[in-house]
């Protein structure tokens, strides 16, 4: 099969950006193109496709209708065509902040959705607008994002971050754009290639929304050593088996406790493993020859169609090197296993950033394997207390849970916030919320909000580039041990563990 490849877009704030930012409009009369909008567009549409991505929340309160949003952004695309510029779909959000939609700037709602439906590779891609979440929405989705100084630019551009670029115009962000882009690698696949891949016995990565995976046919003996081998991971480590709904899963399972089925109801697809008596299909290879196997069901819309495709459940470790920091990028996964492995799939910016919560069922009782992307106490909620694996007698064996593992290369040490570091030389902190520490010029804030979802999603890139920058130590703060903290310091734990 030829290798088409996926492709690199442009998601372009319309209101302020390519057109006049007059209030909510609702007459195409309405309309005032920038002029330079035209050349613009025409330079970046030879490398990119284009899409417009706005809000209209007047429609929300009641300011303009659908229909007239509607027919104005086709006014809009229309008019662009008629100057030779395509207009590849026009994303448009309805609705106001406090609907609290999915939808919204900054979510990376709609690249996600352009991803899916025309196989963009999202690292590779941009936002433009004159709003800070446009910029935010960039960063969301895995790529980057420009500020324009027309429309609202100019008024908001105080409340930017200092190093943030922002540009006159659409005209002078093309020209950043252009002089700014990278290639899309050659082994970037599109999710079909992959799929095909996959099909043949082949590993290839693929997004999640808690790390990437390194996939193969789950049922495939060559492609589960391949797994190991590029990984180059010791056999004893069972591997988690991915399905795109249920009915993938069940004939990979002996049968689902009627617990573990409200369990899977509640929070599949998602960041969440169960460990259930294994079928006797799953090789042992997948489980290690224990009697259980791990299943999960991803909910990255991508992993999904790439498991239609497909047509089979996929094995798939994180995308790393064994013991490393795992992969939440696709560049990642370039850099660490590009070399090893029949290709990647870009799905942008994970966004959970940790890994699935691994829940076992043995012998009637639900233990907690491994804390993760699902809080325990919303687990809880479902089965009860949890029993954790370590301290318990009889526990399941989880032979993959090793004290060292997601290192960096940079010797690691955990600490409470607020102590000072317990070594001179070149130190690097790794910290959450409010804390900063006076005398370390190196620092990087997990969540300045002190948000733990945000803590997760950066989680793995800032210890990638703690780890870049030639330091003698990184010193991490602990996090809050609550929700999502509880993952969160098992990875520190684990990274800062010497042996
Ligand atoms: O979020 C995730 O779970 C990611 C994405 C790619 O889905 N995958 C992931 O896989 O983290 P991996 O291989 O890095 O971790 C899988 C761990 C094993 O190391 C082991 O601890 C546990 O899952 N595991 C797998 N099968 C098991 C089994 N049958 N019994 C006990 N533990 C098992
Ligand atoms: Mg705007």
């Amino acid at each position: 099969m030829k290798k088409t490849g996926p492709k690199a877009a442009i998601f372009l704030d319309r209101d302020g950006t390519i057109i006049e930012d007059r209030g909510y409009l609702t007459k195409k009369e309405q309309v005032c193109f920038y002029p330079q909008s035209f050349t613009a567009l025409k330079k970046l549409q030879k490398h990119f496709l284009l899409f417009i991505l706005t809000n209209q929340g007047g429609v929300s309160q009641g300011l303009q209708s659908r229909s007239q949003v509607d027919a104005l952004n086709e006014y809009v695309v229309e008019e662009l065509a008629h100057r030779g510029i395509h207009i590849t779909a026009t994303y448009c959000c309805y609705h106001q902040r406090s609907d609290n939609c999915a939808c919204i700037k900054p979510k990376n709602f709609f690249p996600l959705k352009a991803a899916l439906d025309y196989d963009i590779s999202l690292e590779h891609s941009w936002t433009m607008g004159d709003h800070y979440h446009d910029v935010e929405l960039g960063i969301n989705m895995g790529g980057r994002g420009l500020y324009v100084l027309t429309g609202h630019g100019e008024k908001h551009k105080h409340s930017l971050p200092e190093d943030l670029p922002h540009l006159k115009d659409i005209a002078e962000a093309a020209d950043y754009i252009l002089s700014n882009r990278s290639a899309i690698p050659s082994n970037y696949l599109t999710m079909k290639e992959a799929a095909q891949r996959l099909k043949n016995g082949e590993v290839v990565a693929i997004p999640t929304e808690t790390v990437y995976g390194l996939a193969g046919a789950a049922l495939n003996e060559q492609a589960l050593l391949k797994i190991f081998e590029a990984k180059n991971r010791p056999h004893f480590d069972p591997l988690i088996l991915h399905g795109s709904c249920i009915s993938d899963i069940e004939s990979l399972v002996e049968y689902f406790p009627e617990k573990a089925l409200q369990l899977a109801e509640r929070f599949w697809p998602g960041p969440l493993t169960l460990v259930l008596p294994r079928s006797e299909i799953v090789p042992d290879l997948v489980t290690a020859g224990l009697e259980t196997v791990a299943v999960r069901i991803p909910s990255h819309p991508m992993a999904q169609r790439i498991i239609e495709m497909a047509g089979t459940a996929l094995a798939a470790p994180s995308a790393n090197p064994f013991g490393a920091i795992s992969p939440t990028h696709a560049s990642h996964v370039q850099r660490q296993l590009g070399e090893r492995i029949d290709g990647i799939v870009d799905g942008g910016a994970s966004s959970v950033g940790i890994e699935s919560t691994i829940v076992g069922y043995w012998k009637g009782e639900f233990q907690l394997l491994r804390p993760g992307g699902i809080p325990q106490e919303d687990i809880e909620e479902v089965v009860g207390p949890l029993k954790s694996f370590r301290t318990q007698e009889g526990s399941i064996p989880a032979p993959g849970t090793m004290k060292r593992h997601y290192s960096p290369k940079t010797p690691m040490v955990l600490q409470p916030p607020g102590m000072s570091a317990p070594q001179k030389g070149k130190i690097g902190r790794l910290t959450f919320g409010e804390t900063k520490y006076e005398d370390c010029p190196i620092q990087l804030n997990l969540s300045p909000r002190g948000h733990l979802e945000e803590a997760a999603i950066h989680l793995y890139d800032f210890m990638r580039k703690l780890d870049g920058m030639g330091l003698d130590l990184i010193v991490a703060d602990e996090l809050p041990k609550d929700g999502l903290g509880r993952g969160i310091n098992d990875r520190l734990q684990r990274a800062a563990t010497k042996e």
